[in-house]
């Protein structure tokens, strides 16, 4: 996992990520419902991990009035929109791989960003660690048939773990998984020109490169079109994950 290369990929995105990012924008929506249903609570201080631009962390701030919100990014541009958002939002740069959780956070919440983990147990580990018994992990990242259609004809993607192997690895950490659920996310696009700029404004070709040479991207182009073409232009698969989890008694 190429963690530079990552952090440049949502630095050049920073811009466009709000406008093009509509299926994150859905999975914030049903991450705050999640939250809802199962009693999160008010006026605590959150850990937010993997934080971007700021929309979880703006329904954040709208649904859950929290004291406080820690919010990480790898990508030291997002301090910006971050900070720009409330005096209650606190930016820390870094991997949050190896950053400890910050003292005194109750919660943890994430949307849209462990799927670029690269040991996703070691690091639910890392956040038991640093939550008090019965503290929530509320988190999405992103399953198996994500984006299928470019894995498809590239070979190229994320190693993405299942629902399952997400379960396991929250229980072995020291979680109680009390809600873990799947969809499938389609969005339709114009054509293959709006795909490729789709990925890059979202920031997602930190692996799934663009096919590289004139002839490379024809073919990606021509066999995209003959099998994925829908009313409407071409479609492209989402695969969100979500977990609800509270820390066990150590
Ligand atoms: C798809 S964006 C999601 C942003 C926001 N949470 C949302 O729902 O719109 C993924 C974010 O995770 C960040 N990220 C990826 N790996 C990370 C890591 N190891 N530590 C902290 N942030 C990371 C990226 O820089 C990017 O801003």
């Amino acid at each position: 996992m190429d963690k530079a290369l990552i952090a440049r990929s949502f630095a050049k995105a920073l811009k466009t990520y709000d406008g093009s990012a509509v299926v994150q924008r859905r999975v914030v929506r049903e991450m705050v419902r999640l939250m809802r249903a199962h009693d999160f609570p008010e006026a605590s201080a959150i850990y937010e991990v993997g934080a971007g631009t700021g929309l979880l962390t703006a329904a954040l701030l709208a649904e859950f009035k929290p004291s406080r919100i820690v919010a990480n990014d790898l990508c030291l541009e997002a301090g910006e929109p971050l900070g720009a958002l409330s005096r209650r939002v606190e930016f820390v740069h870094g991997d949050a791989e190896t950053l400890p959780v910050p003292p005194g956070c109750t919660a943890i919440v994430s949307c849209s960003a462990v799927q670029w983990f690269a040991d996703v147990g070691a690091c639910f580990r890392n956040f038991a660690n640093g939550l008090p018994a019965g503290g929530m992990l509320a988190f999405s990242t992103f399953g198996p048939t994500n984006l299928c259609q470019i894995r498809e004809i590239t070979g190229m993607g994320l190693d993405y773990k299942s629902l399952p192997e997400h379960v396991a690895l929250l229980e072995r950490a020291g979680f109680a998984v009390v809600e873990a659920v799947d969809n499938l996310e389609t969005v339709v696009l114009g054509g293959v020109g709006e795909l490729l700029r789709h990925i890059r404004e979202t920031g997602v070709g930190g692996v799934e490169r663009e096919p590289a040479g004139l002839a490379q991207a024809v073919r990606f182009r021509r066999e995209y079109e003959a099998r994925f073409s829908v009313p409407g232009g071409i479609s492209l698969t989402y695969h969100p994950l979500y977990f609800m989890a509270r820390r066990r008694e150590a």
